[in-house]
């Protein structure tokens, strides 16, 4: 990718504009339909169509025999049209010829048992024949179209999942084993403490994937290296049939569609070898209506997409039109929530919005998924105006494209201390909630209108005023130092519960918890009480003349039992013996500060725990004020000029301050002063140049108020 004009930057300069289109399976249909689809797309304001995802068998329906034509005369077609193609690899639904000639690529489910034909990402990820035919298959589509006119991106596959657990793959990963410890099986040993249980191996060839229902499921070290190595498994795989496509097709950025927040890969692995992160997101409510937190939910992956490569746009790849046939409950998308949705990605970074899918399928499983175009194949339909709106929208805010997002908070997401909480055996089985937890404290920040950096605990610290880093249990080597020296320069440091506890094999740190960063937060938690579902305990803020003082918050799930060395207490336990012992710290490091929150508190607490520490790093927020419930903003700025988004996340409409001068609204050019009323899932969308931006926008401390709910 590379950058035009001042300092923004394109997905790809040749296509320098909000993408607004879709997974588009023209093979599904008649040729004689698709230049009506042409005219619809006009209409829609469609200007890129993803083509060949899962189009192997119609690419190559027998060994060796291929047939280009379809895909020839699409991509002219579109081209032809004025609009691009985005071409996928069409690995994740390998043909039934090929899985009949060789099986053994099928994967291999837990349970030993090889799959049968069907599905889609059926196969294994370390199978020669089948990395080869991916590889000559990427090859075949980057030599024939890697320098046509429609195309934008190359789109990788579809959605990489699970994990394979055939011999092929055992053997695979004890070769991974033997790297990482050195061919030292000592090392091994120790690193997973194999003492335990008598669980010691004494030969490589004894390692066997973990995992249930019938594996090891009692060695988390093991069982974390498996996750590492499904990974790196998925990593090579991903090489494997890219490189064809950066060789014959240099220029043409490389993505592949992740999950969000999927817990089966390290998604901070893959995404530092795509070009543009891209991701598929599906919010689904199972048993209610779609609440504030939910879109915080989406908010939070949309800026860990973003966070991949913070130089540059992501791309929201796939969202539903309408609903999504896999929900439970299939409740349709409510007037006017559409765009707020495709526009929520816009303002977190997201250069485009795509959907899958274009044509509603008349038979499959997926045939009642939402789509642009229904089966009735007519453009006067709800849906489809709610998606042509939101195409003029887009088309509206064209300068917004290649424009980036500045944070100076960032909130520590990471998979490998994820997976080691969930398999760390306690202190609450059921209910560590690892991505829960971290979405309560995004939503903290969200609340304050801030703009939210998501990173890994490998990331650069010192480019952020303010860490949050919700139960960061297991700590990889040097992050505790980083850390404390982010702290002793002026950071502010958000910890909680559950911190510090292990090291990245799973390990327990030496000294007390927690651990190395015991220094900078000043505190040692010797134990932790899991409380029952439903149980809580009081916590009040008791500390005199600070700005939580009376402040009372529940606390439940988790509570630490705290010791003081060296931070104040700002809240303490009222219930159970732990009463009157701490609850929250503040421990005052070099010229910054570190915050040790002991307990799962309520919301509310955790937004004003948040919102105290934001204070104090003078974080900016996007509205330079306070944000009514239900409000989200956001900024993206780039070349000489900056925009403001302001979104309404719930059905009726919301009053919203304007404290700052110089905004103009995109839709009518009228300055916004004083108040702003942004309709029930509305959007307003405001730019002013960028020299007017001041300092203004920082939080200041009376930013408080805004959780004074
Ligand atoms: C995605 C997938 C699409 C389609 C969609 C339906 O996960 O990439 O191919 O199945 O879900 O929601
Ligand atoms: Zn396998």
């Amino acid at each position: 990718m590379q950058s035009t004009g001042q300092s923004r930057r394109f997905i790809n300069p040749a296509a320098p504009h909000l993408w607004h289109g879709g997974d588009y399976n023209p093979e599904q249909w008649e040729r004689g339909d698709w230049e009506l689809d042409m005219d619809l797309m006009d209409q829609a304001q469609v200007n890129v169509a993803t083509v060949g995802v899962f189009s192997w068998a119609s690419i190559e329906p027998a060994e060796g025999r291929y047939e280009w034509g379809w895909l020839d005369e699409a991509l002219d077609l579109l081209a032809s049209r004025g609009k691009r193609a985005i071409l996928a690899t069409p690995s994740a639904a390998m043909p039934a010829w090929l899985s009949k000639k060789h099986p053994e690529i099928l994967r291999t489910g837990p349970d030993g048992v090889r799959r049968r034909h069907g599905e889609r990402v059926n196969f294994c990820w370390s199978h020669p024949e089948y990395l080869d035919r991916c590889r000559t298959m990427s090859t075949l589509l980057a030599e024939r179209y890697g320098e046509h006119p429609a195309l934008v991106m190359w789109h990788v596959s579809n959605e990489y999942g699970g994990a394979c657990h055939c011999e092929r793959c055992e053997r695979r990963f004890r070769e991974w084993l033997q790297r990482k410890f050195d061919g030292n099986l000592d090392r091994l040993n120790r690193a997973y403490w194999t003492r335990f249980w008598s669980h010691r191996f004494t030969e490589w060839d004894q390692i066997e994937i973990p995992g249930g229902p019938y594996g090891e499921t009692s060695m988390p070290g093991l069982s974390l290296d498996w996750r590492r190595f499904v990974t790196w498994q998925v990593v090579e795989f991903f090489l494997n049939e890219s490189r064809p496509l950066r060789e014959h097709a240099p220029g043409v950025p490389v993505a592949t569609n992740m999950m969000g927040t999927y817990p089966g890969i390290d998604y901070w692995k893959l995404a530092e070898h795509v070009d543009v992160a891209a991701w598929d997101s599906y919010p689904c409510f199972v048993d209610r209506p779609i609440g504030v937190s939910d879109w915080h939910k989406v908010a939070l992956q949309h800026d860990l997409n973003r966070s991949f490569h913070p130089d540059r746009p992501f791309l929201l790849i796939e969202c539903s039109p309408d609903s999504s046939n896999w929900y439970p409950v299939m409740q349709l998308k409510r007037p006017g929530l559409h765009s707020m949705e495709g526009l929520l990605a816009v303002a977190h970074g997201s250069d485009g919005v795509l959907y899958f899918q274009w044509r509603q399928s008349r038979g499959g499983i997926e045939k009642f998924h939402g789509a642009v175009i229904t089966h009735d194949g007519r453009s006067d339909t709800r849906v489809f105006r709610e998606v042509a709106s939101l195409g003029a929208s887009l088309r509206s805010l064209e300068g917004v494209a290649g424009t980036t997002v500045e944070s100076d908070c960032a909130l520590v997401y990471d998979w490998e201390n994820g997976w080691a909480i969930e398999l760390a055996g306690g202190p609450h089985s059921e209910r560590m909630d690892y991505g829960q937890t971290c979405v309560a404290h995004y939503g903290a920040l969200a609340r304050l209108g801030a703009s939210i950096d998501v990173v890994e605990q490998g990331c650069d610290f010192d480019r952020y005023r303010l860490i949050v880093a919700p139960m960061l249990y297991l700590l990889k080597p040097g992050v505790a130092d980083r850390l404390e020296r982010f702290v002793f320069e002026g950071g502010t440091l958000v910890c909680t519960y559950w911190t510090g506890i292990v090291d990245e094999n799973d390990l327990l740190l030496p000294g007390p918890r927690p651990g190395p960063l015991a220094k900078v937060l000043g505190i040692r938690a010797e134990e932790t009480d899991g409380l029952h579902e439903g149980a809580s305990v009081r916590v009040r803020f008791n500390q005199v003349g600070c700005s939580l003082e009376g402040r009372v918050v529940n606390a439940h799930i988790l509570c630490d039992l705290i010791q003081l060395e060296g931070a104040e207490q700002l809240a303490a336990y009222e219930g159970e013996f732990y009463a009157r012992t701490p609850a929250v710290t503040a421990h005052r490091y070099g010229q910054g500060r570190a915050y040790y929150v002991g307990a799962r508190l309520e919301q509310h607490g955790i937004d004003a725990i948040v919102a105290h520490a934001a204070a104090e790093a003078d974080i900016r927020r996007s509205l330079g004020t306070l944000l009514p419930e239900g409000v989200i903003a956001r900024k993206r700025l780039g070349g000489d000029r900056e925009y403001l988004f302001v979104l309404n996340l719930l059905d009726s409409s919301i009053e919203v301050p304007v404290v700052e001068s110089g905004w103009r609204d995109v839709a009518n050019d009228s300055e916004w002063v004083a108040r702003l009323t942004v309709p029930g899932y509305g959007v307003a969308v405001a730019m002013r140049p960028i020299d007017v931006r001041g300092q203004g926008d920082r939080a200041g401390r009376g930013g408080l108020e805004v959780v004074n709910r």
